[in-house]
């Protein structure tokens, strides 16, 4: 199985992803968190490919993973959002799994992390808006 694994610093998802079989490509834009992901890497003696890439100017492609895992990726503002989100589901294969984590507003409250940015965190509204196939539906 494919896997996209979205922003993945210095590649402890991707690693791991790769552990339970996958087959991933770790996409971030720092060479720095790259080069710590190789490591990694190559410390558990797992095949992790890279790509140094800016994300928001990338070639996603269409219907090319099995999987897409974007966990902690809230550097986007709301327009970015719109843009990564709409290339994440382009890019996955028909009835592949798209796995996202982040946090709701209520982190600023905590300020345990993440970005200092309401608008960048996710509401249950905004994700069924985004990925429900048929909008508010109850069922999705
Ligand atoms: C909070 S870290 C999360 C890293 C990883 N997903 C994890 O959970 O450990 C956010 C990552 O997004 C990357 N990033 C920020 N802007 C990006 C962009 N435009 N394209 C690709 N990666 C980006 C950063 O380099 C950083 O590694």
């Amino acid at each position: 199985m494919s896997c996209l694994a979205v922003a993945d610093g210095e590649g402890r998802n991707g690693v791991w992803l790769v552990e339970q079989g996958l087959k991933v490509l770790s996409v971030d834009n720092s060479a720095v968190a790259a080069s710590k992901a190789d490591t990694l890497a190559q410390q558990k003696g797992v095949k992790l490919d890279f790509e140094v890439a800016d994300l928001l100017n990338w070639e996603w492609g269409e219907n090319r993973y099995d999987a897409v895992v974007a966990i902690f990726i809230q550097f986007a503002t709301p327009e970015q959002r719109t843009q990564l989100f709409e290339n994440m589901k382009k890019c996955l294969k028909p009835g592949g799994l798209l796995l996202l984590q982040g946090y709701t507003p209520r982190q600023l409250d905590y300020g345990t992390g993440g970005p200092p940015v309401a608008e960048n965190m996710y509401t249950e509204a905004m994700l069924r808006k985004s990925f429900c196939r048929y909008g508010n539906s109850a069922s999705c």
